[in-house]
Formats: structure tokens, sequence, C-alpha cells
């Protein structure tokens, strides 16, 4: 029998080269059930005997340490900005002075400008060893564990011929679809969103738990490499090069015999950037040949090889025609500009957020201002400053409202908090809607029957004014209600009225969800500050809602993500005798406010970010079958397609289904694999 040692090297080796067929090279070779199998043994291993773990195991991906304070580090090698231009003109004239100083054709290579952060990875010996943000371009944070939960960064190289000591440069970056969800998770516990997805990247690169790091899916992209003796001699071919060596390199790159071609890549990608699933901000040319860069050296800041043009974010002065104060869930206040309509990179902009009072003050908006609006790659418009030739004179300034314009109780600030908010959370209409609305959300109670303007009518008519009230809802309240909406942006006018069978479906869906678990019935209630992660970890903690309840605040503190503000606010919530009548009804009507046993186990998402084909007939529903899905972090889609992950199938599967599974290499899993997937999780 092999040592343990030999064991853990051997998985450690296995989950590196399946990490690479996956993510550098979208080609697994097994299943994901099965790494996650190996990857649960590896972990198991070294729990047990952590002086064998490897310094590039895999189980670091997952995070779980913590920073607290971040080291500073000196980069081996200065790390350089780039010229910037925004012009063609100035590219020419780039290239210009550089056929001044060599008189050969000049070779360039193009790259995409990825919009994110740039890091440096130090490889010695081939490990990963530091990762270090530019800071000053000196010395820069020193962020290792955080970015080596990024599956595109590799933690060892693969091959012979990489100098014994390098550095990597690139940039760290989140996807759009991750910035959306990560937005939509804040917005659902109170916090301010982020502005675009590289405050985002480096708001997240900078958090002290890598675990929530590696859950908030960062990627990387690599565009340059310092070393000495490194070998080959053209940046194009140092790409092609590291790409040997295991690093995922971008699949834009592009060599161009002289500036025109170079001018026809920047014309294309101006368009084609909006098909792009990650944030750019314009394209940045390079001197390929290594040589010739050498030659032509360096200005005081800059490289003279290398320049980055940069799309321009359209932009227009139009005026400000009201500013309306909308009020959130959670009571925030935002402001949102009414503009007179402007075509802006495609679209008509009309609206666009003033975000809090601390922006309005920075833009000082004045009365009957015209206002710039920019709008770049992202599709939100942005309001960049004020256009201060159109000024009126003697025009007054606006002040932040004062009093909530729902309910006109007077508006509350906290010291070091940007966001302004009405503190009458129980009256305040549109937060009583929104905590209606996020009772019945998917991932709280998942009550759909209720959707689409089914609950704003509810509570108009004052049949429901607290989440409790849901569950006294008759037959006879309901049938015959009826509204018309008027036709909106980009929605026809409809009319929604409760006929019999609707409200069968209402009534049936309420009664449903006297089965959610008690971890979703905890999120659901809307305790301020408390996400879908940190009901979670609160329900498993405390098992049971009078054992939270009853916590003091030590207690609660012994939860894992929960701070202080998480702490008070689960107090406050539990001191406020509404609150506690609202929870009594809720109990008595049959809601579960305790922990079964499914949320006994650790949370599980073994299935997050897999999309999921059900066909056939199971043991249980097929229901049942697609929430358990969902429970476990998956995503149920209808037909099958490349991006599926596996095929769940029951008896009785379509031969066609079956076929079309085969056709593209998609996994087809039993009932019984699955449940044992789920449940070793
Ligand atoms: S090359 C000496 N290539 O833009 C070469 N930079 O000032 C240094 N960036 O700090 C950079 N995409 O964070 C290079 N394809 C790319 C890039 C890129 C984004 C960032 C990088 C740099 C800034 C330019």
């Amino acid at each position: 029998m092999e040592s343990i040692e030999q064991e853990i090297k051997q998985l450690t080796e296995d989950l590196n080269r399946h990490t690479y067929y996956y993510y550098m090279l979208d080609a697994p070779v097994i299943s994901d059930y099965e790494f996650d199998r190996l990857l649960r043994r590896l972990q198991d291993l070294e729990r047990q005997y952590p002086q064998f773990v490897q310094p590039d195991s895999p189980t670091q991906r997952v995070g779980g340490s913590v920073t607290k304070k971040f080291a500073t580090l000196e980069h081996v090698y200065p790390m350089l900005s780039l010229g910037n231009t925004y012009s063609e003109e100035e590219l020419l004239e780039f290239d210009g002075r550089i056929k001044q100083l060599v008189s050969s054709e000049i070779e360039y290579a193009c790259e995409l400008k990825y919009d994110g952060l740039a890091i440096s990875l130090r490889y010695e010996n081939g490990l990963l060893t530091h990762a270090v943000t530019r800071g000053d371009g000196v010395k820069g944070d020193e962020v290792t564990a955080n970015v080596k939960t990024i599956k595109s960064v590799p933690l060892r190289l693969q091959g012979d011929d990489y100098p014994p000591l390098f550095e990597v440069r690139g940039e760290i970056l989140m996807p759009f679809a991750r910035f959306e969800t990560l937005n939509r998770e804040r917005e659902d516990i109170g916090e301010p969103p982020f502005a675009n997805p590289r405050n985002a990247a480096s708001g997240t690169l900078k958090l002290q738990e890598s675990a929530e790091v590696a859950r908030r899916g960062l990627d990387f992209r690599l565009y340059y490499v310092m070393g000495d003796h490194l070998p080959y001699s053209t940046h194009y071919d140092s790409i092609l090069k590291l790409k040997s060596w295991g690093f995922k390199v971008p699949d834009v790159i592009q060599k161009a015999s002289g500036i025109t071609e170079v001018i026809d890549f920047m014309h294309y990608w101006d368009v084609e950037r909006k098909k792009l699933d990650f944030p750019i901000d314009g394209i940045v040319i390079k001197v390929n040949d290594f040589a010739l860069q050498q030659q032509l050296g360096m200005t005081a800041k800059n490289p003279r090889w290398a320049i980055a043009y940069k799309f321009k974010a359209e932009k227009m002065s139009t005026p400000l025609l009201s500013i309306d104060y909308q009020v959130g869930r959670t009571g925030i206040v935002t402001p949102v500009a009414n503009l007179e309509p402007v075509p802006l990179a495609g679209t008509i902009v009309k609206r666009a957020t003033l975000h809090n009072a601390d922006v309005m003050a920075a833009l000082d908006i004045r009365e009957g201002d015209h206002l710039f609006v920019e709008k770049g790659g992202e599709i939100i418009p942005k309001i960049v400053g004020v256009d201060l030739d159109k000024r009126p004179v003697d025009a007054r300034p606006i002040q932040f409202v004062t009093h909530c314009p729902e309910c006109g109780t007077p508006l509350q600030r906290n010291e070091d908090e940007a966001g302004t908010f009405c503190p009458n959370e129980l009256h305040c209409p549109p937060q009583i809607k929104g905590r209606l609305e996020h009772f019945i959300s998917r991932r709280a109670m998942n009550l759909d029957s209720l959707g689409e303007g089914k609950v704003e009518i509810l509570f108009e008519r004052g049949l429901v004014k607290n989440i409790a009230d849901f569950y006294d809802l008759s037959f006879n309240q309901l049938l015959g209600i009826e509204k018309q909406f008027p036709a909106e942006e980009g929605k026809p006018a409809r009319v929604v009225s409760f006929r019999e069978k609707t409200v069968e479906r209402i009534l049936a869906g309420i009664s449903q969800t006297r089965e959610v678990p008690f971890e979703r019935v905890l999120f659901a209630i809307g305790i301020r500050y408390v996400g879908e992660t940190t009901a979670k970890k609160l329900a498993r903690h405390f098992k049971t809602i009078d054992a939270l309840a009853n916590a003091t605040k030590e207690e609660l503190l012994e939860v894992n993500d929960v701070g202080d503000r998480v702490a008070d606010s689960i107090i406050a919530y539990f001191n406020q005798p509404d609150n506690l009548e609202i929870l009594l009804r809720l109990r008595n009507a049959g809601l579960r406010f305790e922990a079964g046993e499914a949320e006994n186990e650790p949370v599980s998402q073994v299935l997050e970010g897999k999309n999921i084909v059900v066909s056939g007939v199971f043991t249980i529903s097929r229901d049942e079958m697609k929430k358990k899905i969902e429970q476990y972090g998956g995503k149920n889609v209808s037909s099958i397609s490349k991006n599926t992950a596996f095929v769940l199938a029951g008896e009785k599967m379509g031969p066609e289904k079956r076929k079309k599974a085969e056709s593209l290499g998609i996994p087809v899993i039993s009932e019984d694999d699955f449940m044992k997937m789920i449940q070793e999780s």
C-alpha cells in the first residue's frame, strides 16, 4: 500500500491536471462528480496529515484562509503602466515615433485592454509563490491566498523550460454575469451595489476571507511576462510559450503588420466588445519584437513600445428635468435624475442614478443644470459632470430630500455610511411592499404563483400588509380581483385578474411554503443584512428560531460570517414586538422554524454553476427533483446544449434526448448516482 504522502502527492497532481483540462482547455476528461470526490478525499487527508500538504494543493482554490492585513511586497521588476490615447491620430503618431527610431517595418501585437486591476504573479521553480497588486508600481499588497482561488491561475507550471524566477503580469477581472449576481445579492441585504465590474473585482481581491473571494468567481487574463533569459524573442511567442506552461492565454491576440491593421483591429473591437462576457475598455498595442522593445526603451513613466487606445465612452450634455428619490426594500433612498432623452451608444437615455447624497454633492448639481451623461461598454449610463457653460445664472443648489417621499418620515444617515434611509421600516409602503416581494422571491419562499404584480395588487387593496397576512388569505377574498397595468417601457399594457384557476394556484402555492426549509424561511423574513448565505449559516448553527432569538451578541459573533453589524441587526429584529407577532403568526400557520435533517449537513453547493437537464420519471416528482437541484446550487434548463453539465435521467428517458446528449458528449447520470453525488457533498 502506497504511503499517505504518496497518495496526497498523486491526488494533488491529478486534480491540478484535471483543473487544467477543465479551465484552460475547456475539455474535461472526468466528470465533475469524480473531480469533487477526489478533491474531498484530498481535503480529508490534508486535514489528518497537514505535514504532507503540497504547495500547489488544489484545495487552496476553495479558499478558507483569512488574511488580517495584507503584507507589502516589492516587485522583482517594477510594474509599469501604459500611455493612453483616445484618438486615431495619436495612434499614427505613436507609429511615426517608433519608425523614426527604428527604420524597419514594424510588427505589432494587438490585445484587448481588460478592465480590472493589474496583478503580478511570481513563479519560483514553477510554483506560484506570490501574487501582488500593482500598488505604486514598485511595491504592492500581497494577495496570494485570494489569487489562488482563481482557477485560471496555475499553481504549478507544466513543462521544464521555464526560468527559475519570473513574473507574469495580467489583469484580474469580474465577468459580467458574476458582477450582476453579486450586485443582486448585495441589494438583497441592503449593501450598496458596486458601480462597475472593475470596482467589484478590486473590492473582492482585497477581501480578508479567501473563501468569499472563491465564491465570487474572479477571472484572470495575462498580458506580459518579465524575467531574465526568457526562451523566446517576441511578445506573441511569449504568450504561446506561457500557454505551453499551463496558462490560460487570451483568445484574442493578433499580429498586425503595420498601423493600418492595428486600426482595423481597434474598429472591430469597438463594436464587438458588446458581445464579450467580460469588461474591456480599449485595446493595447505592443511592438512584437523584444529586441526592438529594448531599443525603444522607456520614457519617464511608460514604455515607448506600447500604447493603450481607450474606447470613447459616448458623452452628451442634456437638461436635468427633475430628481426622483426612490425608496428601496431596505429603506435606502436613491436619487435618480430624469433627463431630457438623449441618444447614446445605441439607446435612448432618460434616467440615470445619482447614487447617493455624497455623489450629488460632489457633482454640485443645481436647478436648471445640463448634465453630462456617458455610456461606455457597460450598459448603465453614468452622470459624469455638469455642463457649466449652460448653467443658468444664480442657479440654486439642490438639497437632498430631508423627508421620505413615500411616507414623510424624516430621513436618517449613519456616520461612515454613504446611504440615506427612511427609518420607518414598519409602515413605509415601498419598504413593506419590498419585504413582501422579497418573501415570495425564488430564493426565499419561491411563491411564483404570486409574481408579476399580484403582490402589488394585494398590498394596494389592503389584503396583505405584512408577510404573515399571506396565510390568512381566502378563496373568496381573492376571486374576481382585477387590475389594469398601463404600458411601460418595453412592456405592453396588461390586465391581471384573479380567476378561479389563478386563485387555486395561489392558495396551493402558499400552502406549499410550509415545506420550505428553515434556512430559507430565515432568509425570507428579511432581517436586515441577513442574506442567503448568512441565513444558512445561522440556521445550521442555532437550529431553531428560538435559539437564534435568544442568542446573545457574543453567541451570534461565533458564527462565521457574522460581524457586529449583522449581530446588532438580528438583535434589533427580535426586540421589535411587531416582528415577534408576525413570527408567532407564521409559526401558527405551520412554517418551519427548526432545521430539518438536510439542514444539519454542511452547506453544499456541489451543483453550483451547473446547468442540468432532467428527463424521465423518478422516485420523487419532477418538481421535487428540480427543487433538489436548486437546493444544491444547480440550475434547471430544459434543453441539452454544449453548456449542459449533465442529464439527470430517470426511467423512460426520451431516446431523442439520449442521442443528443451522446452526440455532444454530455454525461447522463442516473437517479441513484445523483443522490450519491449530493449526499456525499
Ligand atoms: S501591458 C509594460 N496589456 O492597463 C506593459 N496592460 O496602463 C504593461 N491592461 O496597468 C501593461 N489589458 O493593468 C497591458 N492587454 C494588456 C492590458 C493591460 C489591461 C491594464 C494594465 C495596465 C494598464 C495600462
